[in-house]
């Protein structure tokens, strides 16, 4: 399969024809990243969010909570924030209905994680440290919010008004990843784990799934020659364009671009059609003991 798949899908609410939807369910597991010619219209209201300056302080994202409706992280009054609540909600809808018609087997166990709204630009920005810097390749690793084994299925919309695209590498599939770093990574701590769920580093306890997740992220980031050397696929997003994925898998980094959308789901492994393919059952056979 392609790292990058198209969907021919132009509509968040029109039914999805069940070959389509079972290819999409295929694909995603697969690790693949789903590109679809899928805008998000903002109203005429909703221009003037299309500025960076809406972003308090340092923050590099607006993030919005569906459970509550709250919006976090923006500079600006009241009618501002509206808006924002307005614009992100309607984004958490759009996905969610789009979710379950490619994705009807995750309906009843798919949970809501938050929106985000990233307007500044990628490119030139210093990362706090290696860590934080996403052009290089990685998988999506939490460090204070454990998802013991939860998959982490984001959807992304380039929104940007000067036809900029997002620009990403694709890298090698997870399972050549994690058979390629395994070996190398720390050995994962049931007491350290305890002691950081005790002093509220991490909101809840660590994994042994959660601790080889992030070795494995800090692994891929700090090989300098492994980010040279491993193929890779480049992919430009451009505006008017959705792409879904699941990030905790799908070696990626983003290079560039900015006014974008995201919206996160947690699925349980239990839901998925290949759950084999996970990263928690592709980790469980590398390590020979179940990690969760
Ligand atoms: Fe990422």
């Amino acid at each position: 399969m392609n790292p990058i798949e198209t969907l021919a899908i132009r509509d968040w609410y029109a039914p999805v024809a069940p070959e389509l939807a079972a290819h999409a369910l295929d694909a995603l597991e697969a690790g693949c990243v789903l590109r679809l010619p899928l805008p998000f219209v903002l109203s005429a209201d909703e221009q003037v969010l299309l500025s960076d300056r809406l972003l308090s302080g340092a923050r590099k994202n607006i993030s919005y909570n569906p459970a509550d409706d709250s919006v976090k992280g923006a500079d600006g009054d009241a009618g501002l924030e509206a808006l924002l609540r307005g614009m992100l909600g309607r984004y958490h809808a759009s996905t969610r209905a789009l979710a379950l018609q490619l994705f009807a087997p995750y309906a009843g166990q798919m949970r809501d994680g938050r929106a985000s709204y990233r307007p500044a630009e990628i490119a030139g920005r210093v990362p706090k440290s290696w860590r934080h810097d996403d052009t290089r390749l990685h998988v999506d690793a939490f460090p204070a919010t454990p998802v013991h084994g939860r998959r982490l299925l984001r959807f992304f919309n380039n929104i940007n008004p000067h036809g900029e695209p997002r620009r990403w590498n694709v890298g090698e599939p997870f399972a050549d990843v994690a058979a390629r770093f395994f070996p190398r990574l720390p050995p994962d701590s049931p007491l350290k784990a305890r002691l950081m769920a005790l002093a509220k580093i991490t909101k809840s306890k660590r994994s042994a799934y959660d601790h080889y997740m992030l070795a494995l992220h800090d692994a891929m980031k700090a090989d300098l020659d492994y980010q040279r050397e491993v193929a890779k696929t480049a992919a430009e997003f451009q505006p008017g364009e959705t792409w879904i994925v699941y990030s905790d898998q799908a070696s990626h980094a983003v290079l560039s671009g900015r006014f974008m959308l995201e919206q996160t789901y947690y699925v349980p492994v239990a839901a998925q059609r290949y759950p084999e393919r996970s990263p928690l059952r592709v980790l469980e056979r590398l390590a020979g003991r179940a990690l969760v």
